[in-house]
């Protein structure tokens, strides 16, 4: 995917965070969510630019040594090409350049390929919180990978 670039996302990239959210999430972010993680120092939103169309995003914070993924998300069209990889990839790259020496993230007990996206990346699972997410109260799966 010679064609696949990674950069920062602006305040002109609210509509294509939304509409890639929209897509992947069932309870997606208000955009003013969006708009305070643009603003967050120590938050990276970046999208992966397919021949110039962003496809998918990653959002997550660098903080006191610890890489903490938010959020990623590939528009369905184009899942399953390596683009979720590339993002987490690049995000975990951030953090060891950042002398990061921990990454960690929650992710739902049925997220399937989430899961496995995060474990091919080295992650493991050390910790579930029963009931976790609010609405339907699945579990969360706490993971980490040393950095
Ligand atoms: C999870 C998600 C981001 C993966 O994005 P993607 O661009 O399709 O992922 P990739 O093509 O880079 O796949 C990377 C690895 O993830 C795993 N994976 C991805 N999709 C998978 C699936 N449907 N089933 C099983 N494993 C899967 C594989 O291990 C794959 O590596 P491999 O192809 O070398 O085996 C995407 O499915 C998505 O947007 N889901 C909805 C949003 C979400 O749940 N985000 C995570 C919680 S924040």
């Amino acid at each position: 995917m010679d064609d696949l670039a990674i950069v920062a996302a602006t305040i002109a990239d609210l509509d294509v965070l939304d509409e890639i959210e929209q897509h992947s999430f069932k309870g997606a972010w208000p955009r003013a969510t969006w708009r305070d993680e643009l603003d967050r120092g120590w938050a990276y939103v970046e999208l992966a630019r397919l021949a110039g169309h962003a496809r998918a995003y990653c959002d997550y914070w660098v903080v006191a040594g610890e890489v903490h993924i938010l959020a990623i998300a590939t528009h369905p069209d184009f899942r399953g090409r390596g683009i979720g990889k590339r993002l987490l990839e690049h995000a975990l790259a951030r953090g060891r350049s950042e002398r990061c020496t921990l990454a960690t993230l929650e992710v739902r007990r049925s997220n399937v390929p989430a899961i496995a996206l995060y474990e091919r990346a080295g992650f493991r699972t050390v910790h579930v919180r029963k009931g976790y997410y609010q609405g339907d109260g699945e579990d969360a799966l706490v993971m980490l990978l040393d950095l």
